[in-house]
């Protein structure tokens, strides 16, 4: 029998895999620029804890978590997203008591969602995220969204995106606002799907994000949160705003936007395609979480943060045709005539490689003519050759693959040194 990967999956090789490194390493220096530290969290956690975080009437505890028992009947689930698992490691840990507040933790994680797939939604996809623990200063909701602003500059698609960002407010905005809600799904009730129905009973902002095309259009005329934002709200939400115009950075107001997960209060935000305004496939989306902490066990916190599908932000810069995979190159390919110099080839490359020299040899049983053409292959800059003369006299000769140049070099200890001045400061291999 052959098998085949789970659909929502995918294998990653080769150029696909470069994109992801090339992606991940712009990530994490942006992260480690703005001072955010890296945590990596379990995959699997106790259900529990994504029902008490996300909600009970999120599409992802609904419908999406992959949940299982394990041998000792534990109800566990596979982490839909990154934040609960923060969350609980900061409070299990007592990272708040023990560290310099705020915490500024990023990840890099797979997550799980049992969501149906399309181009960018995946059932496997890799989310990067950061979170910031211990703060309620309107400045630190701001630098998240100067961090997210700035990741899609250096990944050169911010001319295709778009920063939507709004304020759900605190409790009490939001009592008075479903209450607008409920007397408006009243009048309209017939027009949303049946899970909508029931949520309008248990939880009527959820409706606002559901992916049915009939609910969104019954949406269009809903009432706005903004109207209902308590003095307090409405002031953060301006000191954020002016953070963000004082620093020029371009977004607009969309109080459509209210998140999909249970736990968020105050500012939120999203970043998402232009052409596209399916809150469902934003790219980025996150925003403040006092009230999560508690839900858990832990203090009153104030935190916020935001994450990113990899996945997405891949496929939109394929699209976009950002360059992303750097062409292989070998700097220097030692070739060798017969299995006696083979040691000597496998050590000459091994001291390039310690010095960062990307080198390469055959280690397939080529011979010497099918090693040349492997070379080329690799576009290989340098070609040596090792034969019984270079073997017997220690010294060989360095040729430029494009260019006409060529080199003597002796195979001693001096050996790397020389390679290096050759070569230059330009050395391949890495991006
Ligand atoms: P989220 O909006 O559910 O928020 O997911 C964040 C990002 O993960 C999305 O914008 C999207 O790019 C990506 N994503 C979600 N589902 C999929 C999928 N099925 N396939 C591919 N990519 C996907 C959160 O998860 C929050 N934890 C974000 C956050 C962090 N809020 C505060 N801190």
């Amino acid at each position: 029998m052959l098998f085949k990967s789970p659909r929502g999956t995918r294998d990653i090789f080769f150029e696909d895999s470069q994109k992801f490194e090339y992606v991940t390493k712009i990530l994490t220096e942006q992260a480690r620029l703005f001072g955010f530290t890296r945590a990596r969290t379990p995959v699997f956690e106790y259900e529990e804890l994504f029902r008490r975080t996300s909600g009970d009437d999120s599409e992802v505890v609904q419908k999406e978590m992959y949940t299982f028992e394990d041998r000792s009947q534990r109800k566990l689930a596979l982490r839909p997203e990154g934040t609960a698992g923060i969350a609980r490691a900061v409070i299990q840990e007592g990272l708040l008591s023990r560290k310099t507040l705020p915490l500024n933790i990023f990840y890099i994680l797979p997550c799980y969602r049992y969501e149906r797939p399309q181009l960018g939604r995946y059932r496997e996809f890799t989310q990067f995220g950061v979170e910031v623990l211990g703060t309620y200063s309107y400045l630190a909701d701001a630098q998240i969204i100067l961090l997210a602003e700035s990741i899609f500059r250096r990944l050169s698609i911010s001319d295709r995106t778009v920063l939507k960002i709004n304020s759900i407010g605190c409790d009490e905005c939001r009592k008075k606002y479903i209450l607008a809600l409920r007397s408006f799904f009243a009048k309209s009730n017939n027009l949303f799907c049946p899970d909508c129905v029931s949520r309008i009973e248990t939880n009527p902002l959820r409706v606002l994000d559901c992916k049915h095309e009939e609910c969104r259009a019954a949406l269009e005329d809903a009432p706005s949160i903004i109207d209902f934002l308590c003095k307090d709200c409405s002031e953060n939400f301006s000191k954020v705003r002016s953070c963000l115009d004082f620093s020029g950075v371009n977004y607009i107001v969309d109080p459509k936007i209210v998140r999909g997960l249970d736990y968020y209060n105050g500012v939120v935000f999203e970043i998402q395609l232009k052409s596209s305004s399916d809150s469902s496939l934003a790219l980025c989306g996150g925003g403040r979480y006092n009230g999560l902490m508690v839900k858990i066990g832990g203090t009153p916190t104030g935190a916020l943060g935001f994450g990113i599908g990899i996945d997405r932000l891949i496929s939109v810069m394929e699209a976009s045709e950002v360059p992303m995979v750097k062409e292989p190159c070998v700097d220097l390919f030692i070739a060798y005539a017969a299995e006696k110099e083979a040691n000597l080839c496998f050590c000459l490359v091994k001291k390039l490689l310690d010095r960062g020299i990307h080198a390469a040899m055959d280690v397939a049983n080529r011979t010497l003519n099918a090693q040349f053409k492997y070379s080329k292959k690799l576009n290989s800059r340098y070609l040596l050759v090792l034969g019984e003369k270079e073997f017997t006299s220690g010294k060989a000769r360095i040729e430029g693959t494009e260019s006409n140049s060529s080199f003597d070099v002796s195979l001693d200890e001096y050996f790397a040194d020389q390679v290096e001045k050759i070569l230059g400061s330009a050395k391949s291999g890495q991006i």
